[in-house]
């Protein structure tokens, strides 16, 4: 069963096409990731399938419900961690998720012995009563993830995981988020630019490009359409699809991300 279904799904901003006529589904179980360069259109997507933002035209369905028709209902079926940084750095990692276990409406008595199980699997049991200010970005990424399924979501949205994180975390992420899709059973739909990331977790990925899709498939399937075979990687799928060499760590955008948790943690 298609667990979300995009038709048409447009955005506009003035004379700007973020999104242009996006159409795909996602069964339900699946990891799919969208691919695509700085500005490509993929956090504007997020943001309508999580109800942040409106569409301009077309239409998609979460878990069965209409993202501008039954937005309450949708929400309730998601989590979401946003490409920023959503955690607060004044809070410990504890009252981080205490705060969440309350919004999603989980009964008082099991809040705090949810908490502390959740930590424990991420590995933050330690760090717990910390100030997530302290924390490394790795640790900050795997608890927001945290944060955004405590109430077991149907539908997972993580919007460029582990952008701006070193090659450690960058892998205790990737392992966290291949254990959730075991235990939790959630379907997650996750943006990247990093095409090695995609080829590890995603069953398919679409490649977005200037806010349409130039091409959908599983990771093999593209490898192979483009006459490649077990050598080949996605970034020369990639780049056949887009033209471009996906952005590498260390430039402007990089720092940028990087700058940006800084400053909020102050
Ligand atoms: N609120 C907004 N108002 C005007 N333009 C916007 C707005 N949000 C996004 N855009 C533009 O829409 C395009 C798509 O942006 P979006 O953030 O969706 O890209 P992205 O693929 O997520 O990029 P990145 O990899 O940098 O996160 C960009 O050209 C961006 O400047
Ligand atoms: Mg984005």
């Amino acid at each position: 069963m298609a667990i979300l279904s995009i038709e048409d799904l447009t955005k506009r901003f003035n004379s700007l096409v973020a999104v242009d006529g996006m159409t795909l589904s996602v069964e339900e179980g699946e990891v799919f990731g969208l691919l695509g360069r700085n500005g490509a259109g993929k956090t504007t997507v997020i943001k309508m399938l999580t109800t942040l933002l409106p569409p301009t035209s077309g239409s998609a369905k979460v878990a069965g419900y209409d993202i501008v028709r039954q937005s309450a209902e949708v929400r309730r079926m998601i989590g979401y961690v946003p490409q920023e940084l959503s955690a607060d750095g004044e809070l410990s990692g504890y009252e981080n998720l205490l705060v969440f276990a309350q919004l999603y409406d989980i009964p008082a008595d099991r809040q705090k012995l949810l908490v502390r199980q959740s930590l424990e699997s991420i590995g933050l049991k330690d760090a717990s009563d910390r100030l997530v200010r302290s924390y490394s970005g790795g640790m900050i990424r795997r608890l927001e993830i945290a944060q955004s399924t405590m109430h077991r979501p149907r539908v997972l949205f993580l919007d460029e995981p582990t952008v701006g994180l070193d090659p450690v975390a960058r892998d205790e992420v990737l392992a966290h988020i291949e254990r959730l899709v075991v235990e939790v059973r959630s379907t997650v739909f996750l943006t990247t630019h990093y095409m090695e990331e995609a080829d590890r977790l995603c069953d398919r990925v679409a490649i977005m490009h200037r806010g349409r899709i130039v091409a959908m498939d599983t990771p093999e399937e593209l490898k192979r359409a483009i006459g490649g075979d077990e050598s080949t990687s996605l970034d020369e799928v990639f780049i056949h699809y887009t033209g471009a060499v996906p952005e590498q760590e260390g430039g402007y955008d990089d720092a940028a991300a990087k700058r940006h948790i800084a400053r909020r943690l102050g």
